[in-house]
């Protein structure tokens, strides 16, 4: 069970074993919750995004389902794509988390620190919190994050019992990115599917499969245009040294009673992530999150969307079209499995879980058409942002998903798209939760017909300039 983790983690496997003890305990009463633990971008546990289930983790709610009532629907296919589970920071964030612990231990003054409880807090923190954390966790899946997928997969098991029943084990297709906390992830849902088959012995047989779930690392025209390119995520730096982000570092520098200019941006963030890994790692309310209240909390977040609008979605057309290659698989796979059959074909694939990154979901998404907002988020129109749609910590939290439903109907096939469980339309056929499969391959034609990754991610740099085919 405790797999997960080299050895030399043993002390910190019997101090979080200890921790889910008592929290097992207590599972009755919801636990002490930051009230900041929305705002925390790709760092959010996912039952911040679907509460319920603090109280009930295996709580089916089968409504989500809408093909026609009136058409007799019968699910024949599901195809998953699922963000890895709650995780550790990876080396570069410890490393800052480690600069942050330092200069809280060695420079803060309770003195200059705000008055009463805020210096009392500040004293918790120096005197109650150790730095944990050792880069070589880096960035790998938590026993929380285990947890994440098993629940998971029984709940899609709850939502979809004949598709993913043990007798079709064998025609299930399962792939994962090579990256260890997907991996880790791909064998927790199977876990959990012989959990909820009250099966014996899970055989893993999922494949590594980074030409899907890792494209953006392949996608020349990508890497090298946004990914390393330092203009491309202008925004993100302007807000980063903008008004907004220097109130918050003076609030958070008076509190820690530091002097302003010792606590930089990076730091800032460093804390706020803090106060998201103890929560997501050990259900902690950490005495870091003391720092921030609401609209502090508001500010990073918005740091954190505009970095990956500008990096992972509509900032840049090229980042959704290096998901070219997902965008075919899924609908290739959808082809199939819609497809009228001979009595003597092959039974089609029941089900495709994908296993990925939030990096894998951010461009499928905006491929789609979905959380483009009228006004791109900038640097400068923060105040005018509040009601945006692209928010990260809705979208892509720990162990997030994107589902597609493909159900056979009296009119032909109909095809239902969720995300994380929760039912979302089409843009462009908003009307129906789950239209008609034609209608949606219509509404994405020229993405069926084009969408070329040679073309778009190779193309680009050969010739140094626009794609002139179009
Ligand atoms: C199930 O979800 C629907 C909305 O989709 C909601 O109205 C209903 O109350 C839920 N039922 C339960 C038991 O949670
Ligand atoms: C870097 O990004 C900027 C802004 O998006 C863009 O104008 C420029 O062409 C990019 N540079 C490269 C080498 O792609
Ligand atoms: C297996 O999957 C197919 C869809 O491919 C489904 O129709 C069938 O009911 C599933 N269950 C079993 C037990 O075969």
């Amino acid at each position: 069970m405790f797999s997960v983790f080299p050895p030399r983690h043993s002390l910190l496997v019997a101090a979080l074993g200890l921790v889910l003890t008592r929290l097992s305990c207590s599972s009755l009463s919801v636990p002490d919750i930051p009230h900041i633990a929305v705002y925390f971008g790709t760092k959010t546990r996912y039952e911040e995004v679907n509460p319920h289930l603090l109280r009930d983790l295996t709580a089916v709610n089968t409504s989500v389902l809408r093909p026609p009532a009136n058409e007799r629907c019968t699910p024949v296919h599901l195809t998953a794509i699922i963000r890895h589970g709650s995780r550790f920071p990876t080396a570069k964030n410890i490393r800052r988390i480690h600069k942050l612990s330092e200069l809280v231990r060695t420079e803060s003054f309770r003195s200059s620190a705000g008055s009463g409880s805020s210096a009392d807090r500040l004293q918790e923190l120096q005197s109650r919190w150790e730095m944990w954390y050792t880069e070589d966790m880096d960035g790998q899946l938590v026993m929380k994050g285990r947890e994440d997928l098993r629940q998971l997969a029984k709940r899609l098991y709850g939502l979809f019992p004949s598709l993913l029943s043990e007798e079709n084990l064998s025609r299930i297709s399962l792939k994962s990115s090579s990256k260890h906390r997907c991996v880790s992830s791909v064998e927790a849902f199977q876990e959990g599917l012989r959990d909820a088959w009250r099966g014996q012995e899970v055989q893993y047989n999922h494949q590594v499969d980074d030409e899907l779930m890792r494209f953006f690392e392949r996608c020349r025209g990508y890497v090298e245009g946004v990914e390393n390119n330092r203009t491309a995520l202008l925004e993100v730096e302007k807000f980063k040294h903008g008004q907004e982000m220097d109130a918050v570092r003076r609030r958070i520098a008076e509190k820690l009673g530091l002097p302003h200019q010792r606590l930089t941006p990076e730091l800032v963030e460093a804390a706020f992530f803090l106060c998201s890994y103890e929560l997501s790692i050990k259900s902690l309310h950490s005495p870091w999150c003391f720092l921030f209240d609401e609209s502090d909390a508001k500010v990073l977040e918005y740091k954190s969307d505009l970095k990956q609008y500008w990096k992972r979605s509509h900032g840049h057309v090229i980042s959704s079209m290096s998901s070219c290659p997902l965008f075919h698989h899924v609908f290739r796979t959808l082809d199939k499995a819609g497809r009228p059959r001979r009595s003597t074909d092959a039974a089609p694939e029941p089900a495709s879980i994908l296993v990925g990154h939030a990096e894998t979901l951010l461009p499928l998404l905006s491929l789609l058409g979905l959380y483009r907002d009228k006004t791109p988020p900038t640097a400068s129109n923060y105040q005018s942002q509040h009601g945006r749609s692209f928010r990260t910590s809705r979208i892509v939290p720990y162990a997030a998903n994107i589902l597609f439903v493909l159900y056979d109907c009296q009119r032909g096939p109909r095809l239902q798209m969720l995300i994380n469980e929760s039912p979302v339309r089409f843009p462009g056929l908003e009307k129906e939760d789950a239209p008609l499969y034609r209608e949606v391959r219509a509404t994405y034609r020229h993405l069926l017909d084009g969408c070329d990754f040679e073309r778009e991610c190779e193309g680009r740099i050969i010739g140094r300039g626009p794609n002139i085919e179009l």
